[in-house]
């Protein structure tokens, strides 16, 4: 399982299939526990991240881990990635191209782990998994499409600039944990649409 994991890995850090391979420090593969039954998606790695080569360990990467906490997940237990792998200059939102280029490394991660859920985090994870606008109408639903459930929420760095977001990431975080739990007991969740 995990050599799966490995391999994708291997190739993220050494891929050259789209422009922002020449301006990355480092490729930033998905992270985390192979096992867990969630998987969160964010948009692509900002400064922090491509420094060292991980997802999600900037300030941004903060403010999740908060989250995580306060909902009772455990960092290290569940999977983290970014729909693009390598960090666009000046943190521009991924081009098209960029996420396209990208998609088969994420469909290779959701592939191997099959997650329960999917966590998607912000607009371009909403816009790239699920065709989806305005996270901020659509934040805190469960989805299904193609048999695949999806959590829907606000990105981490959206709290930056909206502190009010802070407390609806964490609940939002809280209803993830209560649906995860009804899953993994087998009961049915409520689906939006
Ligand atoms: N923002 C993201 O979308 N991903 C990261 O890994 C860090 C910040
Ligand atoms: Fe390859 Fe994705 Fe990085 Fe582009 S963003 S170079 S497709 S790993």
């Amino acid at each position: 399982m995990s050599d799966k994991l490995d391999n994708i890995r291997n190739r993220v850090i050494s891929c050259v299939n789209c422009s922002l391979s020449k301006s990355r420090v480092n490729a930033v593969p998905g992270d985390g526990d192979k096992n867990s039954d969630v998987i969160f998606v964010g948009e692509a790695p900002g400064r922090n991240e491509d420094l060292k080569g991980k997802p999600f360990v900037g300030a941004a990467g903060q403010i999740l881990s908060e989250a995580l906490e306060y909902a009772g997940f455990e960092r290290d237990h569940v999977y983290i990635t970014n729909v693009v792998k390598c960090r666009p200059p000046d943190n521009r939102q991924p081009l098209a191209e960029e996420r396209t280029a990208c998609k088969p490394y994420l469909s290779e991660e959701l592939e191997i782990i099959k997650p329960k859920i999917i966590c998607i985090l912000g607009n371009t994870a909403y816009n790239s998994l699920l065709d989806g606008h305005a996270i901020i109408k659509n934040r805190g639903k469960i989805v299904k499409n193609n048999g695949q459930l999806y959590f829907v929420t606000v990105h981490p760095a959206a709290v930056i600039y909206n502190p009010g977001l802070r407390q609806v990431l964490k609940d939002d975080f809280v209803l993830l944990a209560k649906s995860l739990d009804k899953l993994r007991k087998g009961f049915d969740v409520e689906i939006s649409q």
